[in-house]
């Protein structure tokens, strides 16, 4: 699938959703429907815009959404799913450094690829980027779980949903079915959007380097 049509087929309604609906479900859609009907369609063409103008744009945004709701999002929603997201963007060499030189359960090839480009010893190479899906890093699809499959998932936490584990089950459903990711992952970003943020005190944090997402 070419880049401008992944944008326009399957980003754009995922950004108007993002937007429109940002996790908050007493916010309203037509909110501006009166006062500035044109407005979905102005961010409309902003979001086409920037992510033709940077396509890591579009792995940001999907990003934003979930910071906003990341302790209720791993609660509520069941994560496989919502994992996909990382079928877009990338992480930096200080997130994926204890895997690439200790893991056990990561294809040794990838494993040389990823030390390539992250020194062993920090803070060398610490912000050294690579893909989170290696095989189509700009498109919107389930070639991160056939990466899986592969031990070649780029975080501990990626590759610790095809790992011997209940979740390997759903990885090779989404493999062998894309169109049931699609879904799946349509629902879990509307749920998402739906759940209300913590704040203040309410407000919680994840403990682990990888998990300061
Ligand atoms: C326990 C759950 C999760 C963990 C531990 C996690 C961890 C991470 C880490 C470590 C990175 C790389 C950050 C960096 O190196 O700067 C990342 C990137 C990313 N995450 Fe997650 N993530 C989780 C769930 C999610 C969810 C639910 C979504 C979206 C719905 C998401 C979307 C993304 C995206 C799009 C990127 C790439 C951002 C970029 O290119 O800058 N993640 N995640």
């Amino acid at each position: 699938m070419g880049y401008q049509k992944f944008v326009g087929t399957a980003l754009v309604p995922i950004f108007l959703l993002l937007l429109s609906l940002p996790c908050k479900a007493q916010l309203s859609t037509t909110f501006y429907d009166t006062t500035c009907p044109t407005a979905l369609a102005i961010i409309n063409a902003s979001v086409v815009a920037a992510v033709q103008n940077n396509g890591r744009n579009a792995a940001l945004l999907i990003r934003l959404l979930f910071h906003d709701c990341f302790v209720q999002v791993m609660i509520f929603i069941p994560p496989c799913s919502v994992f996909g997201s990382h079928t877009l963007g990338q992480a930096q060499c200080v997130r994926f450094r204890e895997r690439a030189y200790n893991a056990t359960n990561i294809d040794p090839a990838f494993a040389t690829t990823l030390r390539a480009n992250c020194p062993q010893t920090p803070p060398n190479g610490d912000g050294n980027l690579e893909p989170l899906d290696l095989q189509t890093p700009n498109i919107f699809d389930n070639n991160y779980f056939e990466n899986l499959v592969a031990s070649r998932g780029l975080l501990i936490s990626d590759q610790a949903l095809f790992d011997g584990g209940s979740s390997d089950s759903i990885v090779t459903e989404y493999v062998n079915n894309p169109g049931t990711f699609d879904s799946d992952f349509a629902a879990a970003m509307v749920k998402m959007s739906e759940i209300t943020p913590l704040t203040g005190k309410e407000e919680q944090f994840m403990g682990t380097d990888e998990n300061k997402d």
